[in-house]
């Protein structure tokens, strides 16, 4: 096992990485949780895969259980809702900590909730998808959608802990581990080119999930993503680069209604827009796109965006973006491969071009 810190003073935590560690949860977890009570929360899928398994390993503690249904279309309120109906209903105070098992939508919807219950609870992810293993369980962004925009309604809550469990990602479907590869790819781009180049190497034995690459690349992204985190816990700054793909990505979502494409892959459609828009602009070379988006269809993502959204749907969803100053677009480009910048310095023209013309022709 590799246990890796987000240093953040008295809210820092571990990130446990390893093989076989829901089997160690209490060993693990037992000195964050702060009382008897527990509640886990998590989806329909993973309910039944390893909740008993969790549970059972908990024995020192009363735990209860919440299962939510499974997909980015109930990342809403109402879903969260029903996690504060339940914690209402059973009379938990403010030392229940909450318990999210599942991928990005559980640890997000767990997250607000453990952030606003009685003004705020401890949490702890133990994410099962690779997307939520090297990107959302990490950084205590917490949060749902609003119809007209991808996690518009949050707060910062950093969890008490991370469980990664590197197991139980072969229960994964292939969808889904390729849609955490977009982030897992990410991170080469924004500010370390020999992790881009490593990945363009191991892409082969990363999708037959060879054990000890998996590992590696997993540890890496957590120790990019801690490494942020702790320079930017609140997205003053550098932590807007990990929002690269992510302001195209997110107008897909929400344009195609969530669920249509999961957030990886529309993360992926949105490095590759990014990339052409850099490349117009003359910062990336011709050579660095094809890299890239040969990168993203080695990992069996899309890269075109769909032929139904036009150029002023874009804009009108990108209008509202978490990233924008007074009105102003801010889009996160390359310079190169390992070298992001986020911008409000682009050209209009350009991205027009880019709306109009990436994978359209
Ligand atoms: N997923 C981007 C961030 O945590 O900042």
């Amino acid at each position: 096992m590799i246990t890796l810190n987000v240093d953040l003073d008295e809210r820092g935590y571990p990130i446990f990485i390893g093989r076989a560690l829901l089997g160690r949860s209490e060993e693990l977890l037992a000195e964050k949780i702060v009382s008897k009570q527990v509640v886990i929360v998590t989806n329909e899928t993973i309910a039944p895969l390893y909740l008993d398994e969790v549970v059972a390993k908990l024995k020192a503690f009363d735990v209860e259980t919440i299962v939510l249904p499974d997909g980015e279309q109930f990342k809403t309120l109402d879903t969260v809702m029903q996690i504060f109906d339940a914690l209402v209903s059973r009379k938990f105070g403010r030392k229940v900590t909450l318990i999210a098992l599942g991928g990005g939508v559980v640890g997000d919807m767990t997250g607000f909730a453990a952030a606003c219950y009685q003004r705020g609870v401890p949490f702890i992810q133990i994410p099962t998808t690779l997307l939520s293993q090297v990107d959302s369980s990490v950084g205590g962004k917490t949060g749902v959608n609003h119809p007209q925009g991808k996690n518009m309604i949050g707060a910062f809550h950093q969890p008490k802990a991370v469980l990664i469990d590197t197991d139980v990602l072969n229960t994964l479907d292939s969808r889904q581990f390729s849609a955490g590869l977009a982030e897992v790819i990410k991170y080469g781009l924004i500010r370390d080119a020999s992790f881009f180049s490593w990945l363009e190497e191991n892409i082969g034995l990363i999708n037959q999930k060879e054990s000890e690459i998996l590992a590696e690349t997993i540890e890496r992204c957590c120790q990019s993503k801690a490494d942020i985190v702790e320079e930017d816990e609140h997205e003053g700054g550098v932590r807007a680069l990990l929002n690269l793909g992510h302001t195209f990505g997110h107008a897909i979502e929400a344009g195609e209604g969530y669920g249509e494409y999961l957030h990886g892959e529309a993360v992926s459609i949105g490095i590759c827009m990014a990339a052409d828009l850099s490349s117009r602009m003359g910062w990336l070379s011709r050579d660095d796109v094809e890299r890239i988006t040969s990168l993203l269809k080695k990992a069996m993502l899309p890269i075109v965006p769909p032929s139904t959204m036009k150029r002023e749907q874009f804009m009108r969803l990108m209008a509202g973006d978490k990233k924008n100053v007074d009105g102003q677009l801010r889009l996160v480009l390359m310079r190169k491969i390992g070298d992001a910048v986020v911008t409000d310095q682009f050209d209009s023209n350009a991205l027009k071009e880019t709306l109009d013309s990436y994978g359209r022709e």
